[in-house]
């Protein structure tokens, strides 16, 4: 009878366990349903409002299935960059860089082209009012004789971050998972600021020099380093995209039409 009870209990925990990792998101839910069928102008308006609504939720709970922990702010773990210019050249690592002000992006427009089933293709056009951040960072550069070095924390404050994030898949003819291959786009800035007082170690006015000119020189200093942001940036959202994309059927995560969800929810 003992031992009966024993296993009652040890059965009970286990689904209790079992329907708490159920009840646990596996990617995000949303508000509306929206299906790949739809006309092209619902589907995208339908996504737009599906984005734009759950950023107050993901604030502090991150993006179910993708990141963990807060959007706002949030961590990206890492930025390397070596150039190798005939002028310069060198390294440039940023770490552990905290972002404070996604929740309040605006999601301006979204446009699909989903009705290839083997192909996804999802541009977002987005806006975010004030995005500050703070971080630690280590320079190794090469100026003809001179060289640099720097490290230390960087504070970086931007407003009117603008721009569209174009996102694409791909899966092969019957395979369940929608690989996302690229995550893509080049922000604009209105204001830039920067300081950091490692800039150029033991040379406190070669550091202040730098960053002042950085400052000054921001626009062009911005065209130089953002076909770099772009690919760890998109590496990073490919890779956080991929742990939903790759692990959950497409036909799930998004639907052909109200038929298909329905099968797809009553297999769940
Ligand atoms: C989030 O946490 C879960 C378990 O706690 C883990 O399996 C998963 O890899 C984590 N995801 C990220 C994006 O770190
Ligand atoms: C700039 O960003 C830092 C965080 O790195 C923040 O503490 C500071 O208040 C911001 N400054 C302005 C003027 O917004």
């Amino acid at each position: 009878m003992k031992s009966f009870i024993t296993l009652l209990i040890l059965c009970s925990v286990v689904q209790i366990k079992s329907s708490a990792i159920k009840r646990e998101a596996k990617y995000p839910r949303f508000q509306r349903s929206c299906y790949r069928n739809m006309p092209t102008g619902e589907l995208d308006d339908c996504l737009k409002f599906n984005f734009q609504q759950s950023l107050p939720t993901y604030r502090s709970a991150g993006i179910p299935g993708i990141i963990n922990g807060s959007i706002d702010p949030h961590t990206w773990p890492r930025f390397y960059h070596y150039f190798g210019g005939a002028l310069i050249q060198g390294s440039l690592t940023i770490s552990d860089t905290k972002m404070w002000g996604w929740s309040a992006l605006r999601v301006l427009q979204v446009r699909t082209n989903v009705k290839n089933p083997e192909k996804m293709l999802v541009d977002m056009d987005f806006k975010v009012p004030k995005l500050d951040m703070f971080g630690q960072f280590k320079l190794e550069a090469r100026l003809g004789a001179a060289k640099f070095y720097g490290e230390g924390p960087f504070w970086l404050n931007l407003t009117g971050v603008s721009g569209t994030w174009k996102v694409s898949g791909s899966r092969e003819r019957g395979a369940p998972y929608m690989e996302i291959k690229s995550f893509k786009g080049r922000p604009s800035i209105e204001t830039f600021k920067l300081k950091a007082k490692g800039a150029a170690l033991g040379n406190e006015r070669l550091s202040n020099l730098v960053v002042a000119t950085i400052n000054r020189g921001w626009r062009i200093f911005h065209e130089i380093a953002n076909p770099a942001i772009e690919r760890e940036w998109g590496n990073y959202c490919t890779e956080n995209l991929n742990r939903v994309f790759k692990s959950v059927p497409y036909d799930e995560l998004f639907p052909l039409d109200r038929d298909t969800s329905e099968v797809s929810s009553y297999n769940n």
